[in-house]
């Protein structure tokens, strides 16, 4: 497995071999190993694997917030070989943004001043600018995204399709615990008792699932709110249903409801497949 943290060295690898990329920002775990292995599926045995590790600094609202982002670069690396992965891409921030060289800036329009957009305004313009930036260095012919961040996926996918670069995005299933809560690298910042009240999070979202079955997504909507309001530990930020494409929700159908709860200050992050007035998926 090849570690590189320059561009120069991205440029210079064999172009003949179908490529694939798993853009993360570390702290990795099996979510990130599912992606690795949904991208190797579609490259094959002899396509190029590649992993891109890099906190990326314009996408944290809060300076604090990315302080404390996890960083475990050399655990990370050995995943990576373990996982099959051919070549890690883990730039420093002046290789991302080279000083004095004035990078393109996307904005990700109406889609990112939403529901996770509107608690961290800028983020997804950030999220569209750096993962442009990674598929420029990286060029794979697919790309896989965990639908654990889905408005992240929608923003990566009409962002690609807007700037008509040719790669496939490909959205991911999202890795659970053993409980149902989502696995995240910030999950490792939560003390043991806001852990366990996490599983709030999935069971909320399980009821709002069950509930909404029956058509009443405003009545689904209320009882999954209250179960988060029965864990004094959970603090929700917002809980929304909307259409898949994030307009809004449907009398009926297929919907997807998402989902932030503060413990502490960290904040996670979750959604699921809703069918609003049919059984859910
Ligand atoms: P990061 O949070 O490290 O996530 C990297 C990728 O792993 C994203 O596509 C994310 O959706 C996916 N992922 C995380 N947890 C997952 C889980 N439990 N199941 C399935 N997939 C999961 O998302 C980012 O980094 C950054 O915003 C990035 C795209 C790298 C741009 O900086």
């Amino acid at each position: 497995m090849i570690v590189t943290t320059t561009v120069q060295e991205m440029r210079n690898l064999d172009n003949q071999r179908k490529r694939g990329a798993v853009f993360t920002m570390g702290a990795l775990h099996e979510g990130h190993v599912e992606l690795m292995k949904e991208c190797r599926r579609a490259i094959g045995a002899d396509g190029l694997l590649v992993v891109t590790i890099f906190v990326n600094p314009t996408q944290f609202t809060h300076p604090r917030d990315l302080e404390k982002y996890p960083r475990t670069l050399d655990e990370d690396i050995d995943l990576c070989s373990k996982s099959g992965v051919d070549v890690v891409f883990a730039p420093s921030v002046e290789e991302m943004y080279p000083p004095g060289q004035q990078l393109s800036q996307l904005s990700a329009g109406v889609l990112g001043t939403v529901l996770e957009g509107k608690s961290r305004p800028g983020h997804f313009d950030a999220v569209a600018t750096v993962v442009h930036r990674l598929l420029e260095i990286t060029m794979p012919s697919i790309t896989c995204f965990g639908e654990k961040d889905y408005q992240q996926l929608a923003v990566v996918r009409k962002m690609v399709s807007q700037a008509g670069i040719e790669c496939e995005v490909r959205g991911v299933t999202t890795v659970r615990d053993i409980d149902g809560l989502a696995l995240s690298s910030r999950n490792r910042l939560l003390s043991v008792e806001d852990r366990n009240a996490a599983r709030i999070v999935p069971q909320a979202l399980a009821l709002l699932a069950k509930s909404a079955a029956s058509g009443e997504i405003g009545q689904a909507i209320s009882s999954a709110t209250a179960l988060i309001a029965s864990e004094p530990r959970a603090k929700l930020d917002y809980l929304e249903v909307v259409a898949p494409d994030f307009g809004p929700a449907p009398r009926q159908g297929e919907a997807r409801a998402l989902i932030a709860v503060r413990f502490g200050d960290t904040r996670l992050i979750d959604n699921c497949p809703v069918m609003i007035g049919g059984v859910a998926k």
